[in-house]
């Protein structure tokens, strides 16, 4: 078994997260049931900023909260001096109800509305992430009507995709977010940007794929851009200050999983951003990131109860659990994968395979196959590891399931920072159907 952060086995044989048993948690908030583990993600947030100190670069690392967005979340992302990207109107009122610092916010998306671009004026944030023409002409149209100058980056497609140890080269990108490098709309996008009197170029951005273990595709994107920008600087007089490489950075979900360290990724993306731009006598850019899943992944852990079970003979054990693909859809989404262990008996010897299901009412609600673990009864307790990004955050109320609680826990301490849902929350905005009421 694998520990991650904080975790351990206690003196009474169960899993202790943040010193704290779990069973004390099972037994205070019920099952399912995310834990968080904020030490751990503290060392992730200190790990990417010190090292960009230590190469003295100035940095923003952005938490990318579309991996997990709470108010108390925000809160740690605040107190650890990060910075916050937001893809949406509800990512951003979570940042405003969490009072998270205006000027720090970076707003991204493909498709923002009049409405989340006027929320971003409006709260004077740090810069929006232009994704599009249509929204470079809306947002220099509103800031024209409210008189104001906005900073903005351009999302730039580099050509380059990478996913886990493999990177692609396509030649133009197809994709749906961003202005393509190759194809000349991202330098229509950046002459557009400087002839408008409304909107502040600060730089640009690229994001090239997630749960990436290799720093080739960063660098490779980073060559790409920055040699464009030095063909810019020639025909326009202009080089930018920002250079977002965006996130991505992979994390251990699995023993096939072998991720760098964050320091080792910010190191190797810093030296040859740094070198190359040298050697095209270009100035040094600030170097932005937007970590999401490697700064929570590994810190979240999902507890649930087992229920029934069904042996198949001769093919396989499935045991049920309380929850499913309504609090983690990664498995039904792209078949992710996970590790768990019996978080009341963890060091208990493996005894058989079994497949854990979901309780939502689809054949592809499988959290995890052929996992092994001691005979079982419904006294245990199931910990699956690594659900901290993309777990809350992608939740559902599928077959009108409450979503379940979020609990932090840091020396010895736990903290409820959110509720469960309740069947009244499912219902809330339901509105009976009043059939004499017909026009
Ligand atoms: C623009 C952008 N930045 C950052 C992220 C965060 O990626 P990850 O959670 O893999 O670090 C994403 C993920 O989709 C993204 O689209």
């Amino acid at each position: 078994m694998h520990l991650y952060g904080t975790q351990k086995v206690n003196e009474n044989g169960h899993l202790q997260i943040g010193g704290v048993d779990t069973m004390e948690l099972v037994k205070n908030y019920g099952t399912p049931l995310y834990v968080y583990d904020v030490q751990l993600i503290r060392e992730r947030a200190r790990s990417f900023k010190h090292t960009f100190e230590k190469l003295g670069v100035r940095s923003q690392v952005a938490y990318a909260s579309k991996a997990f967005s709470s108010i108390a979340m925000l809160n740690l992302a605040e107190e650890e001096g990060l910075s916050l990207d937001v893809v949406s109107g509800g990512e951003l009122y979570t940042a405003l109800a969490a009072q998270f610092p205006t000027k720090k916010i970076h707003f991204h998306g493909n498709n923002k509305s009049r409405e989340e671009l006027l929320m971003a004026i409006e709260h004077k944030i740090g810069c929006v992430v232009v994704d599009n023409f249509y929204e470079l002409d809306l947002l220099t149209g509103l800031c024209s009507e409210k008189d104001c100058k906005m900073d903005i980056l351009l999302r730039i497609t580099p050509g380059i995709e990478a996913h886990t140890h493999d990177y692609i080269l396509t030649g133009q990108e197809d994709s749906k977010f961003g202005f393509d490098l190759q194809n000349g709309q991202a330098e229509e996008a950046l002459k557009l940007s400087l002839e408008s009197d409304h909107v502040n170029l600060l730089g640009v951005h690229c994001h090239i794929g997630s749960q990436i273990f290799e720093t080739t595709g960063f660098v490779l994107a980073a060559h790409k851009i920055i040699d464009k920008l030095h063909d810019w600087e020639k025909k326009y007089s202009y080089f930018p200050s920002v250079l977002n490489l965006g996130g991505g950075f992979g994390i251990r979900y699995t023993e096939e999983d072998v991720p760098l360290a964050p320091s080792d990724y910010v190191e190797k993306i810093v030296i040859e951003v740094k070198r190359h731009t040298e050697s095209l006598d270009l100035p040094m850019p600030e170097i932005w990131i937007e970590p999401g899943r490697s700064l929570v992944g590994e810190a979240g852990t999902t507890l649930y109860s087992i229920g029934s079970s069904k042996q198949v003979p001769d093919v396989r054990k499935y045991l049920a659990v309380d929850g499913g693909m309504s609090d983690n859809i990664r498995p039904a989404l792209y078949e992710a994968k996970y590790e768990a262990a019996l978080a009341n008996r963890p060091n208990d010897a493996v005894e058989e395979y079994v497949s854990i299901a979901g309780k939502c009412c689809e054949s592809g609600d499988m959290l995890i196959w052929d996992l092994p673990l001691p005979k079982t009864n419904n006294d245990d307790i199931l910990a699956v590891f690594c659900t901290g990004a993309y777990g809350y955050s992608m939740s559902n109320n599928y077959n009108r399931i409450p979503r379940p609680p979020v609990v932090f826990v840091e020396n010895g301490e736990a903290q409820l920072v959110i509720r469960r849902e309740t069947y009244e929350d499912i219902i809330r905005h339901d509105l009976p159907y009043n059939v004499n009421v017909q026009s």
